[in-house]
């Protein structure tokens, strides 16, 4: 059976990595790709989306429509830093890669979703395109199966010392995704600065393909040293190994605040004393992971491809 999956994605080398698993496992069906402002602006996210698609050759078949290009309220800032000036340094993809859908991310999401009766959306960038689908059409929300979405920690942050990137880009939208109902899957820090790719798993992808040389091309340009001489933070790669492989992550249910303003601004919040809301929880908290496993899977889906 394979798994129905919209991603929503700002790419950016992780996210070019993780659209490159998801496009090519025979257990995915890759609907419908939307792109948003966050590594770089939303004109580069949505050319470097195009860009993997037909790297793939699936240009007709996995639509991209252009999203928000800016948070809801908070101003924007680019990570350009990390992902290099266009968001994807490192390979050349030519100047033939076609062209976004002529609907705006939310209708383009909007009529995926409701086409379907159950799919699940993957969030790789900040969750402004979610916010402003829910606030418009609240109805998709029962068509969602659930939301395993990369942002958020629950042990400190990359952007400041409290906020990881994703959710300090744009905190009012992801406050709107955790409280929606909708079941979502935190896939944040708390494993992704675990499962490293190694410097070892990198030069094996070198020789290995077509693909491999293109991922090797951009993780060689990719200037994210949060894990030091360990190896890399492929985080958004990590929503797809959870959808694959469930088993090699732990989880805790947890309620997910999501700070807006101060000095904490971006930052999640685990109630985990349960003392703020009665118990419940609003979110499954990725909070480990079989690193050695991630590295393995990683090598052996690129081995399979072009
Ligand atoms: C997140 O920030 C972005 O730079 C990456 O693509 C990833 O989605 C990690 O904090
Ligand atoms: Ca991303």
């Amino acid at each position: 059976m394979t798994t129905k999956i919209i991603m929503d994605t700002d790419p950016g080398i992780d996210d070019a990595a993780a659209l490159t698993m998801a496009i090519n496992n025979p257990a995915i069906d890759l609907k419908l790709v939307t792109a948003v402002a966050g590594n770089v602006t939303v004109d580069k996210t949505t050319a470097n989306a195009l860009k993997i698609v037909n790297f793939f050759g699936k240009g007709d078949q996995i639509p991209v429509a252009a999203g928000a290009a800016e948070p809801l309220i908070k101003p924007f800032e680019d990570a350009a830093r990390i992902h290099g000036e266009s968001g994807m340094e490192g390979y050349d993809f030519g100047d033939n890669y076609g062209h976004p859908i002529a609907k705006t991310a939310v209708q383009a999401l909007h009529d995926a979703i409701m086409a379907e009766d159950e799919v699940t959306l993957v969030p790789t960038g900040s969750y402004t395109n979610i916010a402003l689908l829910f606030k418009e059409y609240p109805e998709v929300k029962s068509h969602i199966k659930q939301i395993v979405a990369m942002g958020g920690s629950i042990s400190g942050g990359n952007m400041t010392s409290a906020a990881e990137f994703n959710v300090f880009t744009d905190p009012d939208a992801a406050r709107i995704m955790y409280e929606s109902g909708v079941p979502i899957v935190m896939v944040g820090l708390d494993v992704t600065l675990k499962a490293l790719l190694t410097d070892a798993s990198l030069k094996q992808l070198k020789d290995m393909n077509e693909t491999g040389q293109m991922l090797y091309g951009l993780i060689s340009h990719y200037n994210d040293v949060s894990g030091g001489d360990q190896g890399r933070p492929m985080h958004d790669v990590n929503t797809i190994f959870y959808l694959l492989h469930p088993e090699a992550f732990t989880t805790k249910d947890l309620w997910i605040d999501v700070q807006t303003d101060g000095p904490a601004i971006g930052a999640t919040i685990a109630d985990v004393r349960g003392a703020y809301h009665d118990g419940k929880t609003n979110a499954k908290v990725c909070v480990d992971i079989d690193a050695e496993f991630f590295n393995k899977w990683f090598l052996d889906q690129v081995a399979q491809m072009k």
